[in-house]
């Protein structure tokens, strides 16, 4: 298995183009799978998750050609096998956004159950009880989603709680319904507008997205288009992040700011100068060093938990004392263990960490749990003394694009050492 060794102490310098969304181009790859006719997706960012979601889509027999620019164009007319192994979803949890397209377009869908992960349970009931109220037929056995539906229809459905996936996965279901399906407490975030605009440039009917009430009208069949993937608001935080965390200044480009504004106000609450342009945007520290903040992690617009590891780190070396409370998922702490072998002075009561800031953190091997965890030791280990060795970093390319070459553009010191 790779590692990535870096040699803290550089103030990270220059500027940087972000990659498109992992989590908008992921349902979207899913969505290919209700058109009648070919899509093609650009601006996808090269990663282990595309990766493992072509292969999801090939082993069910649908063409995929993908160009020297990651443009990747899908064409589901060969469709064989309505049918998505155990061995892909539990490698990769979003798999389970086939199961609302499948079943809309061709009636069936054999899903695995993803189970729990690194950072909490994570069930899918919702998703299982939306579509059970749009008329599908749902049983599980095995360990696998068995669904059936003649035609979905649509229904009201209001979310018990707000799941990104869980409204991206109806969503996508209703387009295909016969009658209009209300979906109400959806997630707002950013890659479900985008999910939206692309279903819609296929012809669907969707509106409100963005919003907490998304309304689709369904229609009889959707047709190709031509999308492209919206940029990816955690990649650019995180690297926000790690120009904070080094003292340094950056500029990152083909962003939207307006994606991260949670984000850029805790920077700015931690000491950063930061300015936005209209798809740029700058960071300097200007010499300050990082003051503590106080996060709690919520759905969208509020802070994001997949920032929620990153803001650790910047507490962790910070001046004063911070809390980080996670809200989203109940065990997305890992992080915090192997920051305390860096040196760290990290309290943990329930879903809240308490950190004292400390003057230094010294390298240490650190292995990575999950994907935006590996973000946060890599932030860590570019302040501290010495070398750090993060293990484990196939977690960190299933959602970073080319990290180490990005950050040694920026002036880190850091490699890849392969297995
Ligand atoms: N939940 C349920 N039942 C459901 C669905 C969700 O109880 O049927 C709970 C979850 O256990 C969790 C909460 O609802 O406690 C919110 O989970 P959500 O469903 O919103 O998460 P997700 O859709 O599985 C997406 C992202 C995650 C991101 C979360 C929250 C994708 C592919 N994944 O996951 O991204 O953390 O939303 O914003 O969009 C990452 O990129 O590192 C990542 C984990």
């Amino acid at each position: 298995m790779d590692k990535l060794i870096i040699t803290g102490g550089t103030p990270l310098e220059g500027e940087i183009r972000i990659s498109g969304a992992k989590n908008a181009a992921l349902p979207i790859l899913a969505a290919t799978l209700l058109a009648d006719g070919p899509v093609k997706v650009g601006n996808i960012p090269h990663l282990q998750d595309i990766t493992t979601t072509m292969e999801l889509l090939g082993r069910m027999g649908v063409e995929l050609v993908v160009d020297e620019r990651m443009n990747i164009e899908v064409d589901c007319s060969t469709i064989r096998e309505l049918f998505a192994p155990y061995e892909l979803v539990k490698s990769m949890r979003a798999s389970i956004l086939v199961l609302g397209p499948m079943l809309a377009r061709f009636g069936k869908a054999v899903v695995s159950l993803p189970g729990g992960c690194a950072i909490g349970s994570r069930p899918v009931n919702l998703h299982i009880e939306g579509l059970v109220k749009m008329g599908a037929d749902v049983h599980v056995e095995g360990g696998y989603i068995h669904a059936k539906a003649s035609r979905l229809k649509g229904a009201h459905l209001v979310m018990d709680l707000v799941t990104v996936t869980g409204t991206e996965n109806l969503m996508m279901a209703a387009t295909l319904a016969d009658g209009t399906t209300v979906i109400e407490n959806a997630a707002r975030e950013p890659e479900v507008v985008d999910l939206a605009n692309c279903l819609n440039a296929m012809g669907a009917k969707v509106s409100g997205a963005g919003g907490d009430t998304i309304s689709v009208e369904g229609v009889d069949k959707l047709c190709g288009t031509h999308y492209d993937v919206l940029p990816d608001r955690i990649e650019s935080g995180t690297y926000l992040a790690a120009a904070a965390i080094t003292g340094g200044r950056v500029r990152i480009k083909d962003t939207r700011p307006r994606m991260l504004e949670a984000v850029i106000e805790k920077l700015r609450e931690a000491g950063a100068c930061v300015e936005v342009g209209d798809r740029w945007i700058d960071l300097d520290m200007k010499g300050s060093r990082l003051r503590s903040t106080n996060i709690r992690t919520s759905p969208y617009p509020a802070f994001p938990t997949d920032m929620q590891a990153q803001f650790t780190s910047l507490n962790v070396v910070a001046s004063g004392t911070g809390t980080i409370s996670e809200t989203v998922f109940e065990n997305r702490f890992m992080h915090v263990h192997e920051l305390q072998r860096m040196g760290a002075d990290i309290q943990l009561a329930g879903n809240t960490a308490v950190i004292r800031g400390v003057d230094r953190l010294t390298a240490a091997p650190v292995m990575a749990t999950d994907l935006r965890a590996s973000a946060s030791l890599v932030l860590a280990g570019l302040v501290a003394e010495g070398d750090t060795v993060v293990e484990r970093i196939y977690h960190i390319d299933r959602g970073y694009e080319s990290i180490e070459e990005k950050l040694a553009k920026l002036g880190a010191r850091i490699r890849r050492v392969p297995a």
